[in-house]
Order: structure tokens, then C-alpha cells, then sequence
């Protein structure tokens, strides 16, 4: 066997089965599409269930992918032991009722033993105990001798995914690899625990259909699932000991390593985090290029936690400052030959991925003040361990990782209440398990549409037209198909074409009439089905309808050109925000119906004015450029060297449809996608953002509104500065301003005018209040309320108190609205006596439930009561008697 590389060892695989007649299909993303019951692809065969269960039809019946897979069950290990990891890719090869075991078998054997090369010598191959087909076939096709086949028990050879779905027994490939490697036990052999004998090949005869009952039944269909482990094989070719030694992987080893400064294979602990960072680097690498967005929940949640524990032994590793960033160019680097859309992303990726770095950083900063708080707590009550409930908290609600919490309390001295954490950890999962609900394992479950045969599909032909003629070809109900429907019945009308366009892509789904000769149907809303059909759900408006029956479907043209208005400026939005923000914008989601233009996109700040109006101007210079709008099917490859946008994690046929706005220079757009479009740009009419707000970390939003919306816009607009004219009372709005103006700077004088005043009349107040003043032990106290004062001016006067009249005492109310403030003010001479401004404030304040205090010169309390004030002001004389003996 030949050293292999790891790329050219995917490259070997996908090769050898295209040659057996399988379709090469590029990996599906990472985010799996119509299925609910996974978080993120687990195998090669995941994207592809309704292929095995017959729901829908594959483009071939065998095919052949390298999958991107994550798996986080294990995530704890992943960095202890050199076996685990969360990236990987699954080679698999797939027969859906087509070919079967023997073939399977024989052509496994043929790429292991004739394409790697590996020696019949130290191959071993299981079966499923019951599997006799299998046994003989390996033993007299391929020719495994007998004494190398075992046979294994249903937890080691029978493959199966959750509750209910297709399953069948296995057959597993297995390479001795030396016995340096063994347990040395005399029962050592396939199976053993230890790292001699590696399983590298899974091959799933999937045959029945588990039910959740635990029964099975045979498939009408019988199907090949197999699965490798591409670096797993890499490891075994290139003959060292784990994935972290294959060559693309050793490369992130190793810049980890340059960046830390040290070297792996020298300490334990340090290789640990080398590890650590090396594999959740390069899954959340590919999850950012497959559009997942880093958050508290799902997938998300996954890709926040495997970032943050990278970061987490980045630190440990003694790393300052951000560093994943490098990393990520080595990820990239390593895998964009097969994987595009790393290259292309890339941009995106290094600033999606550096902002949660970062704020990561400023968490644990956060982190690192409340822990400290905790740990002065401790201190002072004199305790060794932290409850459960606080570290829990810090980690929950902070995001501060537990280990670093165990660790830091550690080298303090201190200890974790680890079973009050595991608890309330446990209370949070039962909670989220709940919140979650049960899935089932296709995702998708059974609705009236799968009762429909499943080689029936809807062909959409309302890309060039808003009518057409066609049949009512069934007709249902929730329940079930049904032959006839009567007025006021609401239904669902499948046809096999149509033009009325179905949810999808942010598009929002048509809506007008289905006429028959009996009948009338107003169509509510259209939505894509199982197995590629339309459902049509309608209301019955007149008459009756019946299956089968001849119809004429007429979609809501005005509705539908203002969608296609709103959707073709959609494309130009993308590419001129390209242009004006840089290549990191990806649409993250868009909604297009004939109201609006909502269009949310990656970018990590708020845009200036300045670039929404440069974003808007650009838009529209292309609508008045009257740009052709070209709609074309092409293969795949095709369009992707021709540029075309894709969306994040979206899953594209073989064939692809291209929009392509403008020509050669002139190009403005060309972007993957199914909706329906204008034929020129002109037809757009005008653009005019209307928000540009943000949704999520990392991802903006826009809303915008064109043609006849615009329209709309401006006569609201109109009639608002008609409005303001007429309050304003100018004849001509083009006057507001001037008027504006005008009302605004007559204001400011009339301001300065009351303030003046206000001054005036607090100065007369205040000799009045001298002149009312009272004698306590020999110092002059002055008592007041005022109404319509605010605190500043209150305090002035206190403060007035205490500079000119050295033996007075000063106690004011002033009421401002609903609140109320007391004040103090004590002259020298008296402080000299005894006097304290904030004390005697905070004494008055008590008696109308209020609290304050301060300096013994000057202070302030606030009121409780303000009903209490005539109260409180009456035992002022008392109260300084207290203080001034
Ligand atoms: N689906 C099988 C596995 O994941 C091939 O092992």
C-alpha cells in the first residue's frame, strides 16, 4: 500500500464508484434540508432518507458522495483521546433498489484490495449473525477465507438510526494493524476494544423498515448505505496513529502548534488543547461556510460551544488575543479544492467566526469579575465550594465555561459543587428535551400528499406566463384524498402543472382562481409538497369541483408582477451591497412578496447613512440602466464558473437555474435561483430602502420597497408634510422648512426669555423666605415649599445659602411634576455648632418615606409622600435642635 494524500484519496473513492455507474454528487450541506430530526448531517446517507424510503426519486438510483459530517456525542473526548473528532468526511456509495449485496461486497473488496492496494493479509470482515447471503458471498466471490468472516450480534451489525425508518444488517471492513498495537490478550481479535484491528468500512444492506413498535418489515425497495471514514482511511494509508497525524489535519496541527509555540507529542495536557483546536476549528469552519450562525439554541449552539472550547484552550495553550483566524486559512486552505465554498466564503467565514472570537473574549472577561466576586464570598464566609446553582449560572446565563471555572477555583483552593451542578444542568436539559418535543426520524411526517403516488411531480410553468390550462388531478382534504368539494369548503388541489409559483426561496407563494366548468376556487396559498408536488390550498367560492376535472388556473397578475418587481431588485440589492460593503455579504434570508422587499444579510456593523445611499443609488442607476434579465437552466458546473451567487447550505441539483441581470460589462447579477423574475431591470420602476436594522449577531436586515410600493411611499410621505404644513399654517409644504426654522429659534428665545424670569421670581422667593425665617439656639432656619422647581434650581439656592448667610440654616421642598426633592443648606457658623446638612436632609426626607443625604454644607433627599411634605417641614425646627445644642 502507497502512501495517499487525503484529497487524492476522496478523489480515488468518488472515482472508482462514478466508474461503477453511480452519480458523483458534491456533498450536501451541513445543514440538513427538510428534516427535523437532526441538527446537522450524522452520515452520508442523511440527506438522502426520502431517496431510501421511496418518498421521493433520486436523480440516479446509485450515487456516490464524500459527505461533511459533524458528530458532537462524543465532544467531551474529542482532544483526550487522538480517535475523536467532530469534522469528518463519510465516503459512501448508495443503491436505491438497484444494485444489492453482491455487488456491494465485490466492489468494496475490489477498491480495497486492487484500488489501495491493501493486503489480503491483514484484512478481516464481520457479518450480521444471521446474514448468511453475506457470508457467502465474501467468502466465495470475493474470496475471504472463512476463518476471517465472523459473525457479529445486532449491536455490532445491524445499522439503524433512531425509532422508526429504513435499517438493515451490516457488514463491516477491518485492517490488522500490527500487533504492536494489541492488548496482547489471548481473546484479542476482530472486535476487541483495543487499537489492533480498525474498523474502517461500514456496508448497510438496508432492507427493512423499522417500526416504533420495534417490528420490522421488509422494504419494497432494497438499498446499499455504506460509510468510510475518509481521514480514518487516510490514517490507515498514510500508516500513522490517528486522524491527527493525516496529512490536511497535520497541517492545522501544525499552524496551531507555530502559533502557540510549542510541539505536540511532547505533553499530555498541551497536546489535549492542540487537538481540541485542531478538530472544532475545522468544524466550525465548515458549518460557517454552510451558513449555520453561532446562537444560544440548535445548531447554533453547537457551533457557539465547539468555537468557544477552541478559544477556551487557545488560552490555555497560553495564546493571547484573537487567534482563530490563521487557523481558519489553514482549515480553508487544506479542503477548498473539493469544497468551494470555503474559498469563496471566505472572507465572510474569518469575520463571522473573529466577531464571536471576540466577543467570546469580552465574556470571559465579564466572567472572570463575577467569579472573582464569588470567590471574596467565599472567602469572607469562609467556604471551600462554590454551589452548583452559581457555577451553573456563570455558564449558563455568562457563557463562562465550566472548566474554566473548575480550574480557576482550583488553583485558588477551591472546589466546584459538582452535584448541584450536574442537577441543575439536568433540570436545564429537561427543560430544552421538553421544549424540543419528539422528533421522528424522517423529519417529514406523513401528511395526505404522501397517499399520492410518488412519481407524480408538479411542473411549474408560470416563469413566462399567469395563466394556464390544466387539470384538477387530486384533490384532498387534511385527512384524506377526496373526489369532490363543495362551496366553502376549504382543500387542496395537486395538478401536475401549474403556474401558480409555491413558497419558496423567500418568495411568497401566488394566490388568484382555479375555475372548472361546475365551479370556482380562490387560491390561498401554494406550497411545495412531498416529492416535488404543489399543493394548492383553496377555498370553494362557487359551485362545486371534482378530481379530475378539466381547470383553468389564473394566477393574481398585479399581485404577482409587484412579487417580481420586489424579487429581481432583490438580486441587484445583493450585488450592490457586494459592491459597497465588500465580499463578505451573503444573503442570510429574504422574504419577497407584492407588499415588500426584506432582505437580511451578513455584515458585522450597522451601515452609515452614507452607504445606504450609495447602495441606493447603485440599484437604481441599474433599473434605469433598463438592464435585460436573462433566466436560463444550466448544469451546475456551469454556472458556477460563470460566478453565480449560491445561497448558504442550500441544496442544488445537477441542473440549477441562473438569473443573470444585465450583459458582458454591464453585468450588474448573476445568482442561482428558482423564482420568478421581470424581464428588464427598467421594469423594476424605482428603489427606495425604507430600514436597515440588525437581526442576529452578524446578520443585517434591510427593507425596501419599488414600484408601485414606492408609489405608495411618497403619497404617505406627501400627505405627512401636508400635515405638518397645515400645523405649521403654510400654504405651501416646500415652506416647512424655513417655517421650521423659524418656530425653532423663536422657541429657543422664548427658552431663554422663561429662564430669566424664573430666576427673577426665585430671587424675590427667596428674600420672602428670609424674611420669614425663624430663630432655633440662635441660628436663623428657613423653611419653604415651592412648586415648579427643578432640582438644579433647588440646589442652587441651598448652595446660595451656605456661601452668603454663614448662620442660616436652609430646609426648601420643591416639587417638580410628579416628584419631589428636599434640600439643605447649612451656613459655616453652624456647622461649627453642630450642624449636618445630609443628616438633617436624610431625617426630613424619612418622615415622607423618602431617603437621601450628602455633605454636612449642602444636600439632597428625595420625597416619598408628597402629601407628607407639610409634615415633614413642620419638625424641621425640631430636628436641628438634635444637632445644633
Ligand atoms: N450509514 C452508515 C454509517 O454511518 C454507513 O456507518
Amino acid at each position: 500500500m502507497e502512501w495517499t494524500s487525503l484529497n487524492d484519496l476522496r478523489e480515488s473513492y468518488l472515482n472508482f464508484f462514478a466508474g461503477k455507474g453511480c452519480l458523483r454528487h458534491k456533498s450536501y450541506p451541513l445543514i440538513p434540508q427538510g428534516d427535523n430530526s437532526l441538527l446537522l448531517i450524522v452520515a452520508g446517507m442523511a440527506p438522502l432518507k426520502p431517496y431510501f424510503t421511496g418518498q421521493e426519486v433520486p436523480p440516479r438510483k446509485r450515487m456516490t458522495t464524500c459527505q461533511k459530517c459533524i458528530r458532537t456525542g462524543d465532544i467531551e473526548n474529542v482532544g483526550k483521546t487522538a480517535r475523536h473528532g467532530t469534522f469528518f468526511e463519510m465516503l459512501g456509495n448508495f443503491s436505491f433498489g438497484d444494485y444489492f449485496k453482491e455487488e456491494a461486497i465485490e466492489w468494496a473488496w475490489e477498491y480495497v484490495t486492487e484500488v489501495l492496494k491493501l493486503p489480503k493479509d491483514r484484512l478481516y470482515v464481520t457479518v450480521y449473525q444471521d446474514d448468511d447471503e453475506a457470508e457467502k458471498i465474501w467468502h466465495e466471490k470475493a474470496g475471504v477465507p472463512m476463518d476471517r468472516i465472523t459473525r457479529m450480534g445486532k449491536e455490532d451489525n445491524f445499522w439503524e438510526a433512531g425509532v422508526d425508518g429504513p435499517c438493515g444488517p451490516c457488514s463491516e471492513i477491518y485492517f490488522d494493524r500490527g500487533e504492536k498495537y494489541g492488548c496482547g490478550k489471548p481473546t484479542c481479535g476482530v472486535g476487541c476494544d483495543c487499537d489492533r484491528y480498525m474498523e474502517f468500512w461500514n456496508l448497510v444492506f438496508t432492507q427493512y423498515e423499522r417500526h416504533e413498535d420495534g417490528t420490522y418489515t421488509p422494504l419494497a425497495q432494497k438499498n446499499i448505505d455504506t460509510g468510510m471514514g475518509l481521514e480514518r482511511l487516510a490514517a490507515l494509508m498514510q500508516g500513522v496513529d490517528s486522524i491527527f497525524d493525516v496529512d490536511t489535519v497535520k497541517a492545522i496541527r501544525d499552524k496551531v502548534c507555530e502559533i502557540a509555540g510549542c510541539e505536540y507529542g511532547k505533553e499530555y495536557k498541551k497536546d489535549v488543547s492542540i487537538r481540541v483546536i485542531t478538530d472544532h476549528i475545522r468544524s466550525v469552519t465548515f458549518m460557517a461556510g454552510d451558513g449555520v450562525l453561532p446562537s444560544n439554541e440548535g445548531r447554533g449552539y453547537v457551533m457557539r460551544r465547539l468555537l468557544r472550547r477552541a478559544v477556551r484552550h487557545g488560552k490555555l495553550l497560553g495564546i493571547n488575543g484573537l487567534f482563530l483566524k490563521d487557523i481558519v486559512k489553514t482549515v480553508v486552505d487544506n479542503s477548498k479544492h473539493e469544497y468551494n465554498e470555503l474559498e469563496e466564503k471566505y472572507d465572510y467565514i474569518v469575520k463571522l467566526l473573529s466577531k464571536e472570537e471576540a466577543n467570546f473574549n469580552l465574556t470571559i472577561d465579564r466572567g472572570m469579575k463575577i467569579l472573582e466576586g464569588y470567590i471574596d464570598e467565599l472567602t469572607q464566609k469562609n467556604e471551600k465550594v462554590l454551589d452548583g446553582e452559581a457555577c451553573f449560572k456563570l455558564s449558563d446565563t455568562y457563557g463562562f465555561p465550566i472548566d474554566l471555572t473548575r480550574e480557576i477555583l482550583e488553583e485558588k483552593g477551591f472546589g466546584v459543587d459538582e452535584e448541584g451542578y450536574n442537577k441543575a444542568m439536568q433540570v436545564q436539559r429537561e427543560t430544552a428535551r421538553a421544549a424540543r418535543g419528539d422528533s421522528k426520524y424522517m423529519g417529514a411526517d406523513e401528511t395526505v400528499f404522501h397517499k399520492i403516488d410518488k412519481e407524480v411531480t408538479t411542473q411549474f410553468t408560470g416563469y413566462d406566463r399567469f395563466e394556464d390550462d390544466g387539470v384538477i388531478d387530486y384533490l384532498a382534504n387534511d385527512d384524506d384524498l377526496i373526489e369532490n368539494a363543495g362551496c366553502g369548503d376549504i382543500v387542496y388541489i395537486v395538478a401536475k402543472k401549474t403556474p401558480f409559483y409555491a413558497e419558496s426561496g423567500g418568495q411568497a407563494a401566488d394566490t388568484g382562481v382555479i375555475t372548472t366548468a361546475s365551479g370556482k376556487a380562490e387560491v390561498l396559498d401554494v406550497q411545495k409538497v412531498v416529492g416535488g408536488k404543489f399543493a394548492h390550498k383553496v377555498r370553494i367560492t362557487e359551485g362545486a369541483i371534482a378530481q379530475g376535472q378539466q381547470a383553468h388556473f389564473a394566477v393574481d397578475k398585479t399581485a404577482r408582477l409587484s412579487t417580481m418587481r420586489n424579487h429581481s431588485c432583490a438580486h441587484l440589492l445583493q450585488a450592490a451591497l457586494r459592491k459597497v460593503l465588500g465580499d463578505h455579504v451573503h444573503q442570510a434570508g429574504q422574504l419577497v412578496d407584492r407588499d415588500r422587499l426584506r432582505f437580511d444579510f451578513s455584515h458585522f456593523s450597522a451601515m452609515t447613512e452614507e452607504e445606504i445611499a450609495k447602495v441606493e443609488s447603485l440599484v437604481n442607476k441599474w433599473i434605469f440602466s433598463s438592464l435585460d434579465i436573462k433566466m436560463e437552466e444550466m448544469p451546475i458546473a456551469q454556472a458556477q464558473k460563470l460566478g453565480a451567487m449560491a445561497l448558504f447550505g442550500e441544496k442544488y441539483g445537477e441542473v440549477v437555474r441562473v438569473v443573470t441581470m444585465g450583459d458582458g460589462d454591464e453585468t450588474a447579477s448573476i445568482e442561482f435561483c428558482g423564482g420568478t423574475h421581470l424581464d428588464n431591470t427598467s421594469k423594476i420602476g424605482l428603489f427606495k430602502i425604507v430600514s436597515e436594522s440588525s437581526v442576529a449577531s452578524g446578520v443585517r436586515r434591510i427593507e425596501a420597497v419599488t414600484g408601485s410600493a414606492i408609489f405608495k411611499f411618497l403619497e404617505e410621505n406627501v400627505s405627512r408634510l401636508k400635515e405638518a404644513a397645515r400645523i405649521l399654517k403654510v400654504n405651501n409644504p416646500l415652506e416647512i422648512v424655513t417655517r421650521a426654522e423659524g418656530v425653532m429659534s423663536q422657541i429657543k428665545a422664548l427658552e431663554k426669555e422663561r429662564d430669566e424670569l424664573a430666576s427673577q421670581i426665585a430671587e424675590i422667593r427667596a428674600k420672602a423666605m428670609l424674611e420669614n425665617a425663624v430663630e432655633v439656639n440662635g441660628i436663623k432656619v428657613v423653611t419653604a415649599m415651592i412648586q415648579n422647581i427643578r432640582p438644579d434650581a433647588l440646589r442652587k439656592m441651598a448652595d446660595e445659602v451656605k456661601g452668603n448667610n454663614p448662620g442660616m440654616i436652609l430646609v426648601i421642598a420643591g416639587v417638580d411634576g410628579e416628584k419631589a426633592n428636599i434640600v439643605c443648606g447649612c451656613g459655616k457658623d453652624t456647622l461649627a455648632r453642630g450642624a449636618h446638612a445630609g443628616k438633617i436632609v436624610g431625617k426630613v426626607a424619612a418622615i415622607t418615606g423618602g431617603k437621601g443625604g450628602g455633605r454636612p454644607e449642602s444636600a439632597m433627599a428625595g420625597v416619598g409622600d408628597r402629601f407628607k411634605i407639610d409634615e415633614a417641614l413642620d419638625k424641621v425646627t425640631e430636628i436641628i435642635k438634635e444637632f445644633v445644642k
